[in-house]
């Protein structure tokens, strides 16, 4: 009789029930791997191996899985309330504000329940309050999964310079209305608003470009969008559902110093609990609430459910703490630090990346400032190395250019492990090469 394999009878049984055997494409693994629970930087499949994630909820596990506080929190606000959907309610008030004491351009805050509704909030009000329809938004960015923005991520180098949409459905009426623009380049972004005067409502951008690893925004090239938004009456919103809350409280805009119109949240603001949220300037966003001319609709049965507010509270109480920033940068530090030595060593053509406690590994050796750079990326060992790592009980998606996430839960110890594993995958390739 041979050994029961729980994690395959459960890839079995959800290729038989759910589409496509997983809830999104961005969550195959590419080994059937059935996970049962998460604790801390671990995570269990279901014949009880353990593995290190460095995948960590997409990044919004920034405190480690099911952190005790946020636990609680959760389970306190759920003895006392649960939807109520009328009226406002206390903890929302009091999120609100704890949100808004935070986030340097949060004259007001809405609240909704990803990050893709957050976005496309933000720019249906960035079209309310300029009465324009353009949006642009840049090659490599992802915002989300509606018409206007899925479009332009890892494109192929035959999608750069034309329209790529992420998938099947697409209404092109939409998609026709945004324009992608090369990142980290102003002079872009001026000649397209200045040959469609009138015209754009918004900018959208992520301010690190997570999505394609980690491409940094100059802190010129925002303050540069900064001036051109102003001057040409567009709406600039920071998408920071990454960002936000992973690399300070108050979102990347309080690292570089500059202040968006709009800017969204999601992921690590409630720490694996579903929030999206919208915040900015009072004047684009008092419509949100408001009927009648002007108004702009953000309904949502489930905005500002209480187990999410619940963990945005604890999430904010937790990374509130003194000096946890720069324990999770440190953990980064110290795991980029460790790829260069190994490919140093190796004499491999690959660099770390990432920021805070974001990181991957390039597989290229040159510099890079947009998503075209990326294009000399070695994306076939790119690919073999996520699935050793995989192989190797190291979670991370099994796609070039993705960026993994530290939590505050890992070690420097797990880091360290981690990296001697990696070290040993990366001779291995080498010598099979
Ligand atoms: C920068 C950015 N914006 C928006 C989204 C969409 O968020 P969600 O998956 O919560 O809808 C994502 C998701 O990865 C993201 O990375």
């Amino acid at each position: 009789m041979g050994i029961r394999d729980a994690n395959g009878e459960l890839a079995a049984r959800a290729a038989r029930v759910m589409a496509g055997g997983h809830l999104s494409p961005s969550r195959r693994l590419g080994h059937p791997i059935a996970f049962r629970r998460a604790s801390g930087p671990y995570l269990y499949d279901a014949n009880d191996l353990r593995y290190t994630d460095f995948h960590c909820g997409f990044g919004a596990n920034v405190l480690g899985h099911c952190h005790p506080a946020i636990s609680a929190r959760v389970s306190e606000v759920g003895q006392e309330i649960d939807l109520i959907g009328a009226g406002i309610t206390e903890l929302e008030v009091d999120t609100c504000e704890a949100i808004a004491r935070h986030i340097p351009c949060a004259e007001l805050v809405a609240l909704c329940n990803s990050g893709s509704e957050a976005t496309y909030h933000a720019l249906r009000l960035a079209r309310a309050a300029t009465g324009r329809k353009t949006i642009v938004k840049f090659q490599g960015g992802y915002h989300g999964w509606h018409d206007a923005v899925a479009m332009n991520v890892q494109s192929s180098a035959e999608g750069i310079g034309r329209y790529d949409p992420l998938c099947a459905g697409i209404l092109e009426d939409t998609a026709r209305h945004t324009a992608v623009l090369p990142y980290n380049d102003a002079g872009a972004v001026e000649a397209f608003i200045r040959d469609n005067p009138g015209e754009v409502a918004a900018i959208i951008i992520e301010p690190i470009a997570h999505n394609i690893g980690s491409v940094i925004a100059r802190h010129e090239f925002l303050a540069d969008l900064r001036t051109i938004a102003t001057e040409h009456g567009v709406v600039l919103i920071f998408d920071e559902v990454i960002t936000g809350f992973r690399h300070a409280l108050g979102g990347y805009q309080s690292i570089c110093g500059v202040a968006p119109d709009l800017a969204t949240f999601g992921k690590a603001a409630g720490s694996g609990y579903p929030v999206g949220i919208v915040a900015g300037r009072r004047d684009i966003m008092e419509r949100v609430g408001r009927t009648g001319e002007g108004s702009v609709f953000m309904g949502g049965t489930f905005n500002g459910a209480p187990s999410s507010l619940a963990a945005v509270q604890a999430t904010i109480g937790e990374l509130s703490r003194q000096g946890i920033y720069e324990r999770l940068n440190e953990l980064g530090a110290r795991m980029r630090a460790g790829l260069d030595d190994i490919a140093g060593r190796l004499g491999l053509e690959a660099q770390s990346a990432g920021f805070g406690s974001v990181f991957l590994l390039y597989f290229f050796a040159g510099p890079y400032s947009r998503y075209d750079d990326l294009l000399a990326n070695d994306d076939a060992t790119d690919l073999a190395f996520r699935r050793s790592m995989i192989e190797h009980r190291l979670i991370s998606q099994p796609l070039p250019l993705k960026r993994m996430y530290l939590s505050l839960a890992h070690t420097p110890e797990i880091i360290d492990g981690s990296l001697n594993l990696i070290e040993d995958i990366l001779k291995r390739w080498k010598a099979a090469a």
